[in-house]
């Protein structure tokens, strides 16, 4: 009997204050919603509050998803956090967020893959419970990016957004996830990171996220092209097998044309980017979330996620939901 890793429930969360285009444009940004909205597709991304943290916004997703999948917190076997804004450097924002749940013993750590870190933590959970080393697995993305931009960077600001979803994954007989697929190459480190500041001559300075937007966008729409053909092959599925899209939300170009590389109408793609921004790790699980909620992913369908960001790194689950 091969043993998947099934989808048991889905949460989300979005802190309560909405930035817009208008008022970033309105603080003295050099920019305006116009242009924020026709390259990118964004109109208002959610800040958290002073107060929030990665684990308390993941805390939040995570318990939503696990009422849905009807699972203890006790009785989770791993907790896999995605996030490139821990709350600590250490421990683990995945070992606070433990602690929020109440629980103990089970293992828990931290992926950082940027924006494809849920992917990624979905793929090293896929590995666990296939192999037999887990039964239930809570994989979470949150991000505070607002706390990682410099807020008068007009090529970077307008991005970004906070949030936090979850996927709690268990084994089962019938599919689950179908396959998933990671890659990386560290070649293009220096495209998109954000810097340590315990590395720099400015200790005490915050670091903001660099980006050479450009660069960035012309190799995320060839690679993503690339893995939905890895997917859809290693499947032995096409194009017209495929339900819907759950994309990174990191700009409307580039979903609109990875959607066009798999002759998919828009409607067919979960789209949260005009309302979140970019989220991060959190866009897939948000988005899917959002869709499992509203009734259009439904039990039985095929979903496709796919990311790319930072490293560069990408990837992309196949989801039989
Ligand atoms: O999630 C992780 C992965 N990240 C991504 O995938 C991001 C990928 N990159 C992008 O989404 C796009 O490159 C951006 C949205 C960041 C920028 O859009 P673009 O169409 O690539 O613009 P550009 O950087 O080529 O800039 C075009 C012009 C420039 O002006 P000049 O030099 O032509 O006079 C920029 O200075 O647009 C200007 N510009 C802006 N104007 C108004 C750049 N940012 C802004 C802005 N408002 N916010």
């Amino acid at each position: 009997m091969s043993l998947y890793a099934r989808i048991a429930g889905t949460g989300g969360y979005l802190p309560e204050k909405v930035l817009t285009n208008q008022q970033i444009a309105d603080s003295g940004v050099d920019t305006s919603d116009e242009w924020i909205m026709e390259r990118t597709g964004i109109r208002q991304r959610c800040i958290a509050a002073e107060d929030e943290t990665a684990s308390s916004m993941g805390e939040q997703a995570a318990q939503q998803a696990l009422a849905a999948a009807n699972i203890a917190p006790e009785d989770l076997d791993l907790i896999i956090v995605a996030t490139s804004a821990p709350d600590r450097i250490f421990p683990s924002t995945a070992c606070l967020l433990q602690q929020r749940l109440g629980v103990r013993r089970c293992a828990a750590f931290d992926v950082q893959a940027a924006c494809s870190g849920f992917v990624y933590a979905l793929s090293i959970a896929d590995q666990y419970i296939r192999a037999g080393g887990a039964q239930r697995v809570l994989v979470v993305g949150s991000e505070i990016n607002s706390r990682l931009v410099d807020w008068t960077d007009r090529g970077t600001c307008i991005l970004f957004g906070d949030g936090a979803g979850a996927m709690v994954l268990e084994a089962s007989s019938a599919p689950g996830l179908l396959s998933t697929h990671i890659h990386s190459d560290g070649q293009f480190a220096d495209l998109l990171y954000l810097p340590n500041p315990i590395n720099g001559k400015n200790g005490c300075e915050l670091p903001h996220i660099q980006m050479q937007g450009n660069e960035v966008f012309k190799v995320a729409v060839n690679t993503l092209g690339q893995i939905v053909d890895e997917t859809l092959a290693a499947n032995n599925l096409d194009q017209a097998d495929i339900d819907w899209l759950v994309p990174h939300q990191a700009n409307i170009r580039i979903i609109a044309a990875t959607a066009r590389k798999l002759k998919m109408p828009m409607e067919r793609v979960v789209l949260t980017i005009e309302k979140q921004g970019n989220t991060s790790s959190a866009s897939i699980p948000l988005a899917f979330n959002e869709a499992v909620r509203d009734g259009r992913i439904q039990r039985g369908q095929t979903v496709l996620l796919e990311a790319f960001g930072s490293g560069f790194a990408w990837g992309s689950a196949l989801v039989r939901y």
